[in-house]
């Protein structure tokens, strides 16, 4: 497994996200979402859209009639060529399940953002 440094986490405060130059075409967005780190590749799976580039917002669902429910802190991602979603904490597609952006795990270490490329 190969470590990336993305930066001190001063650099990448809440709510913002940084483009990494590794994992291949398009890189890699890493983002901070209130404290909590993920990184996905920046290639959407449905027809290769810049992924990362999407806006964010929370998770919402309606289980009845005008009720709207949201969950999550805003880890939904939408691509913005198709406005497909991804769920950034399993890169799984809204809904399709089956359709999954490829992520990878973010660690802090010593007030360093590490990208670890598996
Ligand atoms: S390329 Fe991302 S939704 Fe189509």
């Amino acid at each position: 497994m190969r470590r990336y440094v993305v930066g001190n986490v001063k650099e990448l405060p809440p709510g913002e996200r940084k483009l990494v130059p590794v994992g291949g075409k398009g890189g890699i967005g890493v983002f901070n979402v209130k404290g909590r780190y993920y990184a996905l590749k920046n290639l959407c799976p449905h027809k290769g859209g810049p992924l990362c580039q999407g806006r964010l917002r929370p998770h919402v669902t309606s289980p009845a009639v005008y009720q709207l429910d949201r969950e999550g802190d805003g880890e939904i991602l939408k691509c913005p060529w198709h406005r497909w979603e991804f769920d950034m904490r399993t890169g799984k597609a809204l809904y399709d399940s089956h359709l999954q952006a490829k992520t990878y795990p973010v660690t802090v270490e010593e007030d360093k953002i590490v990208l670890h490329l598996v």
